[in-house]
This record gives structure tokens, sequence and C-alpha cells, in this order.
């Protein structure tokens, strides 16, 4: 029997590119998305059928599962991958861009989690892949708050795992690094207060050269490719780095003293600071 994955947030950059990767390979896809009516090329691939799920709404995680199961008679794989990144200076940051981060990224992963949950114990089989980041195990300048949600949700799924696997559920990451797509651009939400310039230089360096780490990014194929490995081995091995120099950092973070691992951070993220904050 083919079998059948759920992504959430898959109107764009890698959850687009899983759907497809998914399909290629003969798998019934439900490709989740907050507004699958703007949709125009997922909903012509072969066993793919679009579902609305905004993670934050509880009664419509629900719905697009029920639906699923029904439509596709099962679900094997849920990729928890809708998320984006509040980035800047994190006393610019409202309590309400802080709020609304973790209830995407942190909340919103754990919010489907729960509802698949009964489903995979009944059957005593099912993966939950967790797309996290490379910033879920490593932090760089000017992202404090999305290096928490990404943190929390590398912690739970370690500690998730547990508990699981008496059940045959396997939980698994896949920590991208920075990859080309909509994350640095139209889904980005920046942290902005003008009456605070203490910072200036030092957010106008990093920014700048954080975003030309996008822009020059591998595309969101490699990390697809990735999600369908851990979708398809059959280990409960957990982390899954991939692109770019994700797998080298991460390397680098655990063999080295923390002072050292920052000060490669530094050297490239700082690049062109001044050096004062004044
Ligand atoms: N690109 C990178 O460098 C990078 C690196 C490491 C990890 N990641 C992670 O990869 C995941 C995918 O990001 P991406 O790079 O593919 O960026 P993207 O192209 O901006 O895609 C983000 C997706 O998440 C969806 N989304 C946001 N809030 C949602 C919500 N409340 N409910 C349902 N869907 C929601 C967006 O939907 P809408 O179209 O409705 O906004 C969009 O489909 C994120 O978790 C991100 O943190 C990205």
């Amino acid at each position: 029997m083919k079998k059948t994955v759920l992504i959430t947030g898959t109107s764009s950059g890698i959850g687009k590119a899983a759907v497809i990767y998914f399909s290629e390979k003969g798998w019934n896809v439900a490709a989740t998305m907050r507004n699958p009516q703007k949709e125009t090329k997922l909903n012509k691939l072969p066993n793919v059928r679009l579902y609305t799920l905004d993670v934050t709404d509880e009664a419509s995680i629900k719905i697009a599962i029920d639906s699923a199961i029904t439509d596709f008679g099962d679900i094997d794989v849920i990729v928890n991958n809708a998320g984006y990144g509040a980035v800047g200076i994190f006393e610019k940051a409202t309590p309400e861009q802080i709020q609304k981060q973790f209830d995407t990224n942190v909340f919103g992963v754990m919010n489907v989690t729960r509802q698949i949950l009964p489903y995979f114990r009944k059957k005593r089989s099912g993966t939950i892949i967790n797309v996290t980041s490379m910033g879920g195990l490593i932090t760089f300048p000017i992202y404090s708050v999305y290096h928490g949600t990404k943190w929390a949700i590398e912690g739970w799924s370690e500690a998730l795992s547990y508990e699981l696997k008496p059940l045959g559920i396997k939980v698994k990451t896949v920590e991208p690094s920075a990859i080309k797509t909509d994350f640095y651009d139209r889904s980005q939400d920046l942290f902005q207060n003008a009456a605070i310039t203490d910072y200036d230089n030092y957010e106008q360096v990093t920014l700048s050269n954080s975003q030309k780490a996008g822009e020059t990014a591998p595309g969101p194929e490699v990390v697809a490719k990735e999600i369908f490995n851990a979708a398809t081995e059959t280990n409960f091995s957990i982390h899954h780095p991939v692109g770019g120099q994700a797998p080298l950092l991460l390397l680098l973070r655990r063999i080295l003293p923390l002072s050292w691992f920052m000060g490669i951070v530094r050297s490239v993220v700082e690049k062109g600071f001044k050096g004062s904050l004044s």
C-alpha cells in the first residue's frame, strides 16, 4: 500500500519542495497550508491533496488530519515544517511578536503532534519529523527569539522520543542550514523600534551578513530529500543536519570550546561591525 505523509506549511520553500519530492517518490501527500485556495501547482500533482491547516488553529488541524485519513486511508508520517523567523535585536521585539513566534514554531508543532498521537498510538507506528534548524543546536546574532523556539523543539523532540519509542513511534528532527526560501523575505518578521538607536551599527551589519547567507544558500530541494530519508529510514536515529555547512558547524560546536565556536560565528556574522555600540 502507498505510504501517506501530511506536511505543514507547504505554500512555499521547504514544505513545497517536500510535497513535490514525496509525490515524485510515489507517496500520497496531504499538503497543508493556511490558504490552499491560492495554490496553483501542488494541486496538479499526482496523489497530492490540499488541506487548510493553520498550526495555531486546533480546529483546522483536526479537520485536516481527519480528512487526510479519510481520503488516503492512513497517515504514516507527519512533517512539522510550518514556521518562520522573527529576527532582530531582542530589546526591540514586542511581546506580541515573541508570542506569535512561539505560538507558531513551538506550540504549533506541539498542537499538530498532540492531535496525531492518538492515531499513531493506536496503530503502534508512525513517524513525526520536526523541521527545526541548525539554529536549534547552535546560535547566531540577532536570532535570539527564533533560536529560543528551535532549541525548544530540539529538546522537546529528543525527550519525546523516549516515551514514544516503546509504542513504535519515531521522532526525528531535520536541521537545515541557511536555505534560499521566503524565510529571508516575505515570511521574516523584523523587530523594529526607531527609538532605540544604540544597536544601529550592530544590527545593520549582522542583518546584512545574515541576509547575504540566505541569498547565496542552496535551494529547498536538498532539505526535501533529507526529510524523505528521515521518513523512510528504519532506525530511530533523531538528528538530520542538512545543507551548506550545517553538518560541519554542528560538529565544530560539539568538539570546540564554546568561546572558540562563538568566535568563529562572530568572525562571519559580525564582519564589518565597528565594535562600539555608541
Ligand atoms: N530557509 C532557511 O534558511 C531555514 C533554515 C532552517 C530552518 N528553516 C525552517 O524551515 C521551515 C520552513 O521554512 P522555509 O525556509 O521553507 O520558509 P518559507 O518559504 O517562508 O515557508 C514557511 C511556511 O510556513 C508557513 N506558515 C507560517 N506560519 C504558519 C501557520 N501559523 N500555520 C501554517 N503554516 C504556517 C507559511 O505559510 P504562509 O504562506 O501562509 O505564510 C509557509 O508555507 C521553518 O520551520 C523554518 O524555520 C528554514
